[in-house]
């Protein structure tokens, strides 16, 4: 069952190790360029595998892991590329290394629809099914018919493995999300599609709503682990022929516990609740504080796993210096510069010294990318419109002011008429109504040709003037 594997190994290494699998998730995106994708993937492996060791180290240092290869499934042959990765998390006490990458890859140009996926063995020993993995993506390259672009597939996320209680009823919530905004729904992948190898039915227990992706499970079966196969489908609006699928697999831990079904570790404010969405400035950072408390007496906090995006940075476990007993870790994210809108899931749980673990919670982190606002001209009146990170700026033309150069400077607030003259505002400027006798924009200069006449006559109405004078005198005579 290791054959394959030790075939894409060769290069790399000639150990086959069993039982290392813990899932993994494909999902792609398109690019400007037809068939050219950006395929996106998560993986875990048992920690202590070789080569997949992971620890704050090797986080920080960005160190690379690889794990076999990614190959075509339909309609072309061979490998897409090899499925290298830098680990984002891990667990020391569940013994797993998960971390994400991406492979840039052009399908041939004769078709517009590929299937691709990862294949292997063998899957940690489960209580059904097992030995070889599938996983299978189905990518439709053609432009949609509705929107003229070509489709985005969903995206989902969550822990390597989910750890619950013998003899519980659990809900399991898969956060899923559409890059388009199409409906989405999950379903469980599907034997006779080969989309699941070795855990095809595997799920005894499980009962999955297809509309909220949320995984009811009964924990009375066998204890250990189990595999989840689902396949995550995007929708247009009353469509029930999928867009595209991507494949999410992972593990349920069903383990033994006297302690009852509400004994497992609380988190406690301001740790956010189960389905939180945080949206965040573009290029700005993320930071949270997680606090989880045990409810076994004098019981500490063991570990905070969590999964995370990219780029995350965790602290150590620490003691939470407001409430006796309880525990925490922090986390920064610079998220990455992105120029439309991004949703990131991070999940996390704590496990206590007991051995028992919260319930998982998980969040969205969207990022709505840096806009180039400019191009909706928010600048009116002529100003001019620079584009800034998450917003923009407007330089206004004399006469107005405000976001978009909207609002018109009351112009006559600063008195700029003279000489007693009436201050009439208008859109942009304003105007003066001068006061008799003077002129001028702002009524500063006397009006010459009002006195022109007068200038004029002046020599006239004088010799006038002088006539009479002379005429009396001789009159007299
Ligand atoms: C981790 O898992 C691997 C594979 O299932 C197993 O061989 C190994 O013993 C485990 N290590 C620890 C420390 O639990
Ligand atoms: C991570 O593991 C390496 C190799 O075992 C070790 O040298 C390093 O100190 C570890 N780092 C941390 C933060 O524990
Ligand atoms: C892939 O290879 C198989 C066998 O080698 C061949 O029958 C098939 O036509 C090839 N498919 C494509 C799309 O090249
Ligand atoms: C598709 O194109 C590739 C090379 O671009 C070629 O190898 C393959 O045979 C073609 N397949 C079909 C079905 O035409
Ligand atoms: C699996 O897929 C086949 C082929 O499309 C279909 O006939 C069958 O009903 C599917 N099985 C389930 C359980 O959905
Ligand atoms: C899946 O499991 C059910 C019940 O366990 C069984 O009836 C069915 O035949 C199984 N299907 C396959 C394809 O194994
Ligand atoms: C799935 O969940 C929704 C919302 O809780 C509910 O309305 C619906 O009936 C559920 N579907 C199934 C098949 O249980
Ligand atoms: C489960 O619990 C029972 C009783 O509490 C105990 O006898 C048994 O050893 C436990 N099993 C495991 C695998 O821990
Ligand atoms: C994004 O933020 C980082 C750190 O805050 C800063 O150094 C960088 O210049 C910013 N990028 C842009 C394009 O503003
Ligand atoms: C403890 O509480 C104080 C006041 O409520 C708060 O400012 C501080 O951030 C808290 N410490 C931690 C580690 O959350
Ligand atoms: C500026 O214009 C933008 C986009 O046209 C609009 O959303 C915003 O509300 C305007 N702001 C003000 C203060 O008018
Ligand atoms: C806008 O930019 C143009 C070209 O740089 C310049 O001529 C004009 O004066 C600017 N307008 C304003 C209101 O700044």
């Amino acid at each position: 069952m290791c054959m394959k594997y030790i075939f894409i190994l060769i290069s790399m290494s000639t150990t086959c190790f069993g039982s290392h699998f813990r899932g993994a998730l494909l999902t792609w995106r398109p690019s400007e360029i037809p068939n050219k994708v950006e395929i996106l993937y998560r993986i875990s492996w048992a920690r202590s595998s070789v080569g997949q060791f992971c620890n704050k180290t090797t986080i920080s240092s960005g160190t690379v892991l690889s794990s076999g290869s990614l190959s075509c499934l339909k309609n072309c042959n061979g490998t897409i590329g090899v499925l290298n990765y830098l680990c984002t998390d891990f667990s020391e006490t569940e013994n797993w290394t998960t971390g994400r990458g991406s492979i840039t890859y052009t399908f041939p140009s004769n078709h517009t629809y590929y299937e691709f996926g990862f294949t292997g063995g063998a899957w940690i020993s489960l209580v059904k099914g097992g030995s070889n993995w599938e996983l299978r993506v189905k990518a439709n390259l053609a432009p949609r018919t509705d929107t003229g672009r070509v489709n985005t597939a969903p995206q989902v996320d969550i822990s390597p493995i989910v750890r619950l209680i013998h003899g519980c009823h659990h809900t399991i919530w898969i956060p899923v999300t559409d890059p388009d905004g199409d409906d989405v729904r999950c379903r469980w992948a599907n034997m006779t599609l080969n989309e699941c190898a070795g855990i095809c039915n595997a799920s005894t227990g499980a009962v999955l709503n297809e509309t909220t992706c949320t995984v009811t499970f009964d924990a009375t079966g066998s204890k250990g682990y189990y595999a989840l196969a689902i396949q995550v489908e995007d929708f247009t609006s009353g469509s029930t022929i999928p867009l595209s699928s991507v494949p999410i697999q992972f593990l349920v831990y069903v383990y033994n516990s006297t302690l009852g079904c509400n004994s497992v570790p609380e988190f406690l404010p301001p740790t956010r609740p189960n389905r939180d969405t945080v949206i965040v400035n573009p290029n700005g950072t993320f930071t949270d504080v997680i606090v989880a408390r045990s409810r076994i007496p004098n019981t500490d906090i063991k570990e905070i796993t969590t999964v995370s995006p990219s780029g995350f940075s965790k602290s150590i476990l620490m003691p939470y210096p407001n409430l006796t007993g309880a525990w925490y870790i922090e986390v920064t994210w610079d998220l990455p510069l992105v120029f439309s809108v991004q949703t990131y899931v991070f999940c996390f749980s704590a496990t206590d010294k007991s051995g028992l673990t919260s319930q998982q919670r998980c969040m969205f982190i969207v990022d709505k990318g840096d806009v180039n606002e400019c191009e909706s001209f928010p600048c009116e009146n002529g100003g001019n419109c620079t584009d800034i990170i998450g917003s923009y700026e407007c330089d206004c033309p004399t006469g107005f002011i405000g976001v978009n150069c909207t609002e018109d400077i009351n112009e006559c607030d600063l008195s700029p008429c003279g000489n007693n003259s009436k201050c009439i505002n208008t859109y942009g400027s304003y105007l003066c109504e001068c006061y008799i006798g003077w002129t001028g924009e702002n009524c500063t200069y006397v009006r010459l040709e009002l006195l022109l006449p007068l200038i004029l006559l002046t020599p006239a109405i004088l010799s006038l003037l002088i006539c009479i004078l002379l005429l009396k005198r001789k009159k007299r005579r």
